[in-house]
């Protein structure tokens, strides 16, 4: 068992770099990591509970592949072996982005939340969700990431256009939400399982917390139980982007590195099938 996880663990990861390589995406940016939370209750090693997880986490990957939200839920053979799970992508990922970013989330939430019975993982562009008791379809407002940029001091123009930025997401319908005025960056979104009242009210409330918690801050990230809201004044966070391009140029010199291993692969195949087919002649 534990080699069998080893394996998926290996085959996501590279099915993380192949979906990276494949779709040219901003991999580093998206699956930049935001926060995770693991259950304190653990299961059982080896217990049919384990195998539901690592079936349900493997229905969240495969279906990030056509779809930017889904939710499963694996019973076996006793009710209470059974676990729910979803996965969002933020509304603007291409599909392979979203496929690459679920691959990492679920990665991460393998290694972070080993052995416990549910977890999230929170990236940049991606959020997963799993645990044995359901929470689909349940609203959550619960803060579990607060962050808040060095103040500006008080700029009545820049807090003029955060407000009005602000008030645009909270007015806007729909699970994502981007909205930018003046030099100012918002983007909201809930998860799929809400409806159309849950998410007005989620968004609401995260947003009005970034106005009372964040003051005058430059950036701001309220993310909830079942929502977020961000924004930035004047590229804020842009120290983050520029280290995240020289990642990207690894993430490439790398690509590049496996492209030419595969075409030598594929030349050492391409001759050992040609010796065989001459040999074979020979004869
Ligand atoms: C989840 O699993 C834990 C540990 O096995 C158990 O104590 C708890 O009651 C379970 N919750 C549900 C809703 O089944
Ligand atoms: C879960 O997924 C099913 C099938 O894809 C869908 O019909 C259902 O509405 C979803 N439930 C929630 C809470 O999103």
């Amino acid at each position: 068992m534990a080699k069998r996880s080893n394996i998926s663990h290996t085959l996501l990861s590279s099915m993380y770099v192949f979906l990276c390589v494949v779709g040219f995406s901003e991999c580093s940016s998206i699956s930049t990591f935001l926060y995770s939370g693991c259950t304190q209750q653990r299961y059982t090693p080896n217990s049919p509970y384990e195998w539901n997880i690592n079936s349900l986490l493997t229905s969240l990957v495969n279906s990030a592949t056509y779809s930017a939200y889904n939710n499963f839920t694996v019973v076996g053979s006793t009710q209470q072996d059974a676990v729910y799970g979803l996965y969002q992508c933020r509304g603007d990922l291409a599909m392979p982005d979203c496929a690459a970013c679920v691959a990492r989330a679920v990665t991460r939430a393998g290694d972070i939340c080993r052995g416990t019975c549910g977890g999230a993982v929170q990236l940049d562009g991606c959020f997963v969700k799993y645990d044995n008791a359901t929470f689909l379809g349940a609203a959550d407002k619960t803060v579990v990431l607060k962050k808040c940029g060095p103040s500006v001091g008080y700029n009545p123009d820049a807090m003029g256009s955060r407000d009005a930025v602000l008030a645009g997401l909270a007015a806007a319908g729909g699970n994502f939400r981007v909205g930018g005025s003046g030099g100012v960056h918002g983007v909201a979104q809930c998860t799929g399982d809400l409806s159309y009242g849950e998410c007005q009210d989620c968004v609401a409330e995260a947003i009005s917390r970034l106005k009372s918690d964040c003051g005058t801050a430059d950036y701001g990230d309220m993310f909830l139980g079942k929502c977020y809201a961000r924004y930035s004044v004047g590229g804020a966070h842009d120290e983050s982007k520029a280290h995240d391009k020289s990642n990207h140029g690894g993430v490439k010199t790398f690509s590049i590195i496996i492209g030419s291993l595969a075409g030598v692969a594929i030349l050492i195949i391409f001759f050992a099938f040609m010796s065989k087919i001459c040999g074979r002649q020979g004869k």
